[in-house]
């Protein structure tokens, strides 16, 4: 039974937006995830069939169970492959079968269909993936936006000009496109056209690629002439796209540990008219921050293997959760990566991404990394972004099908700390706890007359680092009075 009370927990947490489908199964911590991971999809897609099913038999009446309880049931009785608990539950379930399953077939002859699948509304029977606005980006190596632009309307095109909100980006059909209201170089196609044939993919005028695959390289920023290091590089659009903003000037070292990868990253690149790199199929973790050839090194890209578990075309409910220790080792990897990156000595500014919707390899490795690297502190991106970081990380940016017309991903940007701003925050940044509560923005005066740093509500007691804080200033206070 603990299966069916998991998975109806689930869904009425999805139902709540309390998160995604995959991370809720993975965080539920039941012993059996695959097992649990393909009911919770598979009733969620059957919802609606089930919905009237159990609505017909008046099932909730006569078994008191609540909505999404009865769908997991329901499902295994009479879609999936049968109930897998016994007891009362079992027979409860039995005594209405025969009903449930004519309310099934009732529904099939209605609707003149024979199997359960075609059951389903036509949408559902699509993945998310096809369903996603087509981004290209002008490479402006080779071209610039507005040369793209008239080429496409020349071609029979129709331009809506750029995007003023996230609704714009869902009405596109035909062959209509707009510029996106995020990205500048971005231009925004309804689904399914494909370039890949087209003149201006082939001459490296353009590349595809999704809108949040685009933040990293956006985000870093890094000047014209500057030297970048991109750290798991292949097979390139971000490092092509991190080119194209340096203008070819400067130095780009790019790693990856794939020599096959590389070696497509090449071609890509060839393509691209980036001629500022420097590719190496090294392991970024043996590359010594100290050492003279990457004294110049200010930004980093680090953008590293992870789940893949934002990439829509993975959470059709067909591919299966991750389990527990591989998502562990990846986020350890990810830690080590993020902590080696900020060992270079000049680095100003780095960029972490990945296109995993789980906390253990996003807000998790990043709060650990500024536990540990106290000089580095997270910038805030991007104000009118509908999708942040989870708390206490609203600094980063999150992406996903539902809010952003993306596949799902994570962006964070880290700054290392002025002179000063390091030594006064010589103890590091406090991570307020998820359940803390808001930070009074304006700094309170006591009663003593002694201005403190904002605290946390009067009710929550000062935590021993802001103890620690407090003293140590008052003690700069009185020495610098005598
Ligand atoms: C998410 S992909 C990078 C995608 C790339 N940034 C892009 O935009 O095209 C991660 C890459 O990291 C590489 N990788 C994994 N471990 C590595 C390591 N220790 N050092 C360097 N590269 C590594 C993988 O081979 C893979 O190509």
């Amino acid at each position: 039974m603990a299966l069916y009370l998991k998975a109806a927990e689930i869904l009425d947490k999805v139902e709540r937006k309390e998160g995604a489908v995959k991370t809720l199964v993975y965080d539920s911590k039941f012993q059996n995830i695959k097992q649990l991971f393909a009911l919770v999809c598979e009733a969620q897609k059957y919802s609606a069939v089930l919905q009237d099913i159990i609505t017909a038999t008046k099932l909730l009446k006569h078994t008191r169970l609540k909505m999404n309880l009865a769908k997991v049931l329901v499902y295994d009785l009479l879609i999936g492959q049968g109930l897998k608990c016994g007891g009362s539950w079992k027979a409860m379930m039995m005594k209405h079968r025969s009903r449930l399953q004519s309310e099934l077939a009732r529904m099939k002859v209605r609707k003149k269909v024979s199997r359960n699948q075609d059951l389903l509304p036509p949408s559902s029977r699509q993945s998310e993936g096809s369903q996603l606005p087509r981004y290209v980006r002008v490479n402006t190596l080779k071209t610039t936006v507005e040369d793209a632009i008239d080429y496409l309307k020349r071609e029979g095109f129709m331009y809506h000009g750029q995007a003023g909100r996230m609704e714009d980006l869902k009405t596109l059909c035909g062959k209509t496109f707009i510029r996106d209201l995020h990205l500048p170089e971005l231009l925004v196609f309804p689904p399914k056209i494909d370039f890949h044939d087209h003149f201006l993919y082939q001459a490296g005028h353009i590349i595809l690629q999704d809108k949040a695959s685009c933040l990293p390289a956006y985000l870093l920023n890094p000047p014209v002439g500057a030297q970048v290091l991109d750290a798991c590089a292949a097979p390139g659009n971000k490092t092509s796209h991190l080119a194209a903003i340096m203008r070819n000037k400067g130095k780009l070292l790019a790693f990856d540990l794939d020599a096959k990868r590389l070696a497509t990253m090449s071609t890509l690149l060839l393509r691209a008219g980036v001629t500022c790199q420097q590719l190496a199929n090294q392991d970024f973790l043996k590359v010594d921050p100290e050492s003279a050839e990457y004294s110049g090194v200010e930004y980093v890209l680090l953008d590293p293997s992870c789940s893949g578990s934002g990439m829509v075309c993975l959470q059709d409910g067909s591919s299966e959760p991750l389990d527990a220790g591989r998502l562990q080792a990846l986020a350890g990897f990810q830690l080590r990566c993020l902590n080696h990156a900020l060992r270079f000595p000049k680095l100003r500014r780095l960029v972490y991404s990945t296109c995993s919707i789980h906390t253990q390899e996003n807000e998790e490795v990043l709060s650990a990394c500024l536990k540990e690297n106290r000089r580095f502190r997270l910038v805030p991106l991007l104000p009118s972004w509908p999708e942040r970081g989870l708390a206490p990380l609203p600094q980063c940016l999150r992406a996903s099908p539902a809010s952003t017309l993306t596949h799902g991903f994570f962006v964070a940007v880290l700054e290392r700390r002025a002179e000063g701003e390091e030594e006064e925050e010589e103890e590091g940044p406090e991570m307020p706890s998820p359940n803390s509560p808001p930070i009074s923005a304006e700094p309170q005066v006591t009663s003593d007359d002694e201005v403190q740093e904002p605290v946390a509500m009067e009710t929550q007691p000062e935590t021993p680092m802001a103890k620690r804080k407090r003293k140590n200033k008052r003690k700069r206070k009185n020495k610098a009075v005598s």
